[in-house]
């Protein structure tokens, strides 16, 4: 089999890029080791920033997303029993859409069967060969036959597990890492949202979250232990701790019910350098990860996606590498501002094991200068609803 682009992975990041390179008339294969069902079973991110909008509207599946998702004007930051709202709209005139990965997920795998282009589910033992030379293959195998695929360039869009940024040797690739000391416990449940925008709150006994799927569908978290295991909390333990972490107003307006799923997730920051080897660019999760507190990971991996789309599509149409030459380190640019305010609300928002009560204090003025300085809200509002994506 031959193709121009392969692109490992079904997630975000590998479909978003499918479609836009299949628009513009870049042939590209996408090799999943899961099922369909599968990948669209993960619950994860639901804030989208405007430049990921742009990017599903222009990738031609946004219909659903503006029928559906919810367009918020602002977030609210809950600390000492009261709650402050951020008001992007007023601060820096923009808005972000509340619409679940699962869902961008389900559009960009229909679009990709209505195209018709090429998608192999359940794709085993995925292994990349010759990438530092032009004629990159990869190998897997499926229904118990091997397949290879021969192209001009890989897209390792594999998430941070992947085979692609593992196939890179070691003395080519650097990588930063923080682990943090806790992990984040989440539920779904079809339930009203407590509010309708969402609730970060900063409690004693931990950070909570408070967001939604729908005006019928909550998603919470609450920050855990690593040791936790979500079979460990029953749907009544934990409503009773979110409760704890809430403000009165958010109790009393609470609805509770069953979850429909529940799941713990751990919390890391991490950035491989650089993001391009040969014929072979990662993109998204393979290539670095942010703590999920500033919404970032979905649309991070939507502006790596921007900046490849485009630079490929260059390379074909223009016949200059200008471009891919450049992915790495325009990428990276933008993937450290993205860490840097992950790291800095996860910093601001968490109660971290072992810190001494001046951190407490530290932590209590940060949030208190935050809610009171018109300059800092619109430094938050700027991060949080995402610089426009480059050229
Ligand atoms: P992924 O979504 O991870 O997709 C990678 C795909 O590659 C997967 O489908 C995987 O099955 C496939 N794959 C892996 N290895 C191979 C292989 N060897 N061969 C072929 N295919 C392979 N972000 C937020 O903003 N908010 C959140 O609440 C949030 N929660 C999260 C919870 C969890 C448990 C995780 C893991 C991430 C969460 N994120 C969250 C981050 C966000 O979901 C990711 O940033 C986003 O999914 C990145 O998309 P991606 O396409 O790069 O990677
Ligand atoms: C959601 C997840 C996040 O990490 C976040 O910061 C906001 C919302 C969510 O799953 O809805």
């Amino acid at each position: 089999m031959r193709t121009q682009v392969a692109i490992i992975g079904a997630g975000p990041a590998g479909l978003l890029l499918g479609q836009l390179l299949h628009k513009a008339g870049i042939d590209n294969v996408i090799l999943e080791q899961r099922s369909r069902d599968y990948v669209l079973g993960r619950i994860r991110a639901g804030v989208l920033e405007q430049g990921t909008v742009d990017m599903l509207d222009e990738a031609g599946v946004s219909r659903r997303l503006h029928e559906e998702g919810l367009v918020h004007d602002g977030a609210e930051l809950c600390f000492g029993g009261r709650r402050h709202r951020i008001n992007f709209k007023e601060l820096i005139g923009k808005t972000v859409t509340v619409y679940g990965q699962t869902e961008v997920t389900r559009d960009l795998m229909n679009a990709r069967d209505e195209s018709g282009a090429r998608i192999i589910y359940e794709a085993e033992s995925v292994s990349l060969h010759d990438f530092d030379s032009t004629s990159p293959k990869v190998r897997y195998r499926k229904n118990g036959e091997w397949g290879e695929l021969d192209c001009e360039f890989i897209a390792g869009c594999d998430g941070f597990h992947g085979v692609s940024r593992q196939s890179v040797p070691q003395n080519a690739v650097r990588t930063f890492e923080r682990v943090y000391p806790f992990g984040w416990l989440g539920i779904l449940s079809d339930t009203p949202p407590v509010s309708h925008e969402l609730i970060y709150a900063n409690h004693e006994r931990g950070f909570a979250l408070c967001s939604m799927r729908s005006a019928t569908r909550s998603r919470y978290y609450l920050q855990c232990a690593l040791t936790e295991k979500a079979e460990e909390w029953s749907d009544a333990r934990f409503w009773e701790e979110l409760k704890r972490r809430l403000d009165e107003e958010a109790v009393a307006n609470l609805v509770t019910g069953t979850s429909i799923e529940k799941s713990v997730a751990p919390l890391r920051s991490f950035v491989a350098e650089p993001l391009r080897f040969g014929c072979l660019f990662l993109a998204g999760d393979a290539a670095h990860i942010v703590p999920p507190t500033g919404a970032k990971g979905l649309n991070l991996a939507a502006s790596d996606v921007h900046y490849l789309s485009r630079a490929l599509m260059e390379y074909y149409a223009e016949k200059t590498s200008a471009g891919i030459d450049a992915y790495s380190e325009k990428c990276l640019r933008r993937i450290w501002k993205a860490e840097r305010f992950s790291w800095w609300m996860t910093s601001l928002m968490h109660r971290f094991p072992n810190t001494d009560a001046f951190g407490h204090k530290i932590q209590e003025a940060e949030l208190d200068y935050l809610v009171n300085s018109r300059a800092a809200q619109i430094a938050m509002a700027e991060n949080y609803v995402g610089l426009p994506f480059g050229d």
